[in-house]
């Protein structure tokens, strides 16, 4: 594979304008259309969504809440109809904008609405279908299916599973888990599988572990447990004084095949355990698969797994135990430039008995820990990794880390509030990896900020707190934002999305093409293979800030209903040019 450079195609929409307000904005001669929505079903026979009279068995049978990641893969098309599966990450819940009533703090309602929680997060597999220009999405498709963290069983896979750190109560196998959770962003392998990543699982965590509990440093890494939570304290599975090992049991990448309804997910423990951003991948020259791995919080580190054997792109079942065997890695970035991978294996340097590393099971339980005694470099928050296969090249958004005081070349910021993007250039052929800055968010009219875009940047063309990113069917990359309010308040615009150069003499320079409705961020975008349709994902439209009373029933926004008897819903949108061209 080459990693010179390529000429990469121009963008070709005007710009639209920074701001804010209760709808999206898309770049002119485009349309942004709901797709699904929150509580839209995904059976035949259900009645009109009343999330005022919705239990948690109905919610495992509706899209789920706060869309994140979102996957294409495509079917073949049927009486002239484009058709695809979506497989949707459902990050968490928000029971101040999912009950009427209020959030619950006790008893009996408190452990109903936590059910309804549990069934919301996780993930849907939904049918899409792209009729006279216009898509939607087979309410009675035999694909539909939601996975979620109430009741769906999945099984542990890779040098973890049936290990005994993973037993508890309730499974005394280390085999058998219930559900997935806190599904942020994902990736999906050259053979139609999607791959679902667990990130902030330590939220629902909560209870004491027994002071001498073996877990005690793994879990004081994690940041997991001390105080109680939502959930440990409605579902004693999530309380730590009742069954401890339980959160050993997430934090890590989930492969699901979505085109069998009935295949059971399955936990890959090869490519460890921590706070899962996403898994985006790529095939390399030789033929092996490498997902690249982001753990999201200050000061962690970017990941890759190198699959042992190589990807067969005939025979997707020949691929079924391929995210089981290989050699985990994680990043060092140094001053000259120059990336290193540390590997991740028992036995090979600091990972042995005398740390408390006993087998690659602990290894990867404790993925965090094992990079620290291997001097990964601890960058702003590693979000998205998105790999570029034609290229080689791989983008990571670092979205911010206002905790950082010592400054590095590849995270050059103290106090850095508006993040960056790092570009990874492999090398295959045994030459050396290493690394570029592409951009440094912020305004770069602020002399503070100190932000760093192409000299040509417009003042809508900068951004800050990139999250996520994909790079289109064309090879040009896209990068969208998640800001939170007092960042957006200080930019002067909502979340959206950004189409940048990377390549030639417009590298580092971002144009803005669509932004989100006020109180939401966006996520997941994705293009169909054609490159002539765009996923998008709204997450969190009318989030209250802190100072909101009652925002269930005085949302920030009502976005997309604007319906009074509707409080705001998460919901998937798809971009298309009215002429039906290729997005450009
Ligand atoms: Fe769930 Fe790192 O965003
Ligand atoms: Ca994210
Ligand atoms: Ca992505
Ligand atoms: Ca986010």
């Amino acid at each position: 594979k080459s990693t010179q450079e390529f000429s990469q195609a121009s963008f070709k929409f005007d710009e639209i304008e920074h701001g804010f307000g209760a709808e999206m904005h898309v770049a002119n001669g485009h349309k942004a259309d709901v797709l699904i929505r929150w509580g839209d079903p995904l059976r035949p026979g259900l009645p009109v969504f009343n999330p005022e009279n919705m239990d948690a068995d109905e919610q495992e049978v509706r899209f789920g809440y706060n869309n994140d990641y979102v996957g294409y893969l495509p079917l073949s098309a049927d009486e002239g109809q484009q058709r695809g599966l979506l497989c949707v990450n459902h990050e968490y819940a928000l029971p101040e904008l999912m009950f009427a009533d209020g959030v619950a703090d006790r008893g009996e309602r408190l452990q109903q609405q936590v059910a309804i929680e549990q069934a919301a997060v996780g993930n849907s597999i939904v049918e899409v279908r792209l009729n006279n220009g216009r898509w939607h999405y087979v309410h009675d498709s035999p694909y539909n299916r939601r996975i979620n963290a109430r009741s769906t069983s999945i099984t542990f896979s890779g040098p973890a599973a049936g290990h005994d750190r993973l037993k508890t109560r309730y499974d005394n196998t280390g085999r058998q888990v219930i559900g997935t959770l806190m599904n942020c962003a994902g990736g999906m392998t050259p053979w139609g599988t999607y791959l679902t990543c667990e990130e902030n699982f330590d939220s629902v965590f909560g209870g004491e572990l027994a002071p001498d509990h073996p877990e005690q440093q793994n879990y004081q890494r994690l940041g997991i447990g001390g105080k109680a939570s939502r959930w440990s304290q409605a579902d004693s599975r999530f309380d730590l004084a009742h069954n401890p090992n339980e959160a050993n049991r997430f934090g890590w990448v989930v492969e699901i095949d979505p085109q069998d309804p009935h295949s059971t997910p399955v936990k890959r423990t090869a490519l460890g355990r921590f706070q899962h951003e996403g898994a985006e991948t790529m095939v390399r020259a030789d033929g092996r698969l490498v997902v690249y791995m982001g753990d999201d919080n200050g000061f962690e580190y970017i990941y890759k797994f190198v699959s042992r054997d190589v990807v067969d792109r005939n025979n997707a079942s020949a691929n079924k135990n391929l995210l089981d065997y290989g050699t985990l890695y994680v990043a060092r970035l140094e001053a000259s430039g120059a990336l290193h991978w540390a590997t991740l294996q028992y036995g090979t340097g600091p990972l042995t008995p005398e740390n408390g590393f006993y087998s690659q099971a602990d290894v990867v339980l404790e993925a965090r820990r094992a990079a620290d005694l291997l001097q990964a470099t601890p960058m702003d928050r590693p979000e998205d990794i998105v790999p570029d296969e034609r290229s080689g090249k791989v983008y990571v958004m670092l979205s911010n880390n206002i905790r950082r005081e010592e400054t590095d070349a590849a995270n050059p910021r103290a106090n850095n509030r508006f993040g960056h993007i790092v570009e990874l250039i492999e090398d295959d052929q045994g030459g050396a990896a290493r690394w570029e800055m592409l951009i440094r968010g912020g305004n770069p009219d602020i002399a503070a900020h100190q932000a760093d875009f192409n000299r040509h940047t417009t003042s809508n063309g900068w951004f800050t707190c990139p999250d996520n990113g994909v790079v289109d069917p064309l090879g040009r990359l896209w990068v969208s934002t998640d800001q939170g309010l007092s960042v957006s308040r200080e930019t002067g615009t909502n979340d959206g999305l950004w189409a940048m150069y990377t390549t030639g003499e417009k590298r580092g320079l971002s144009r803005m093409f669509f932004r989100c409705p006020d109180g939401a961020e966006v996520t997941g975008p994705m293009f169909t293979p054609d490159a002539a349709s765009l996923f998008i994902a709204i997450q969190h439209p009318g989030e209250p800030g802190k100072e909101q009373l009652d925002p269930y029933h005085n949302p920030l926004n009502r976005w997309p209903d604007f319906n009074a008897a509707m409080p705001p819903r998460p919901a998937i949108v798809v971009v298309r040019r009215i002429n039906g061209d290729v997005i450009a």
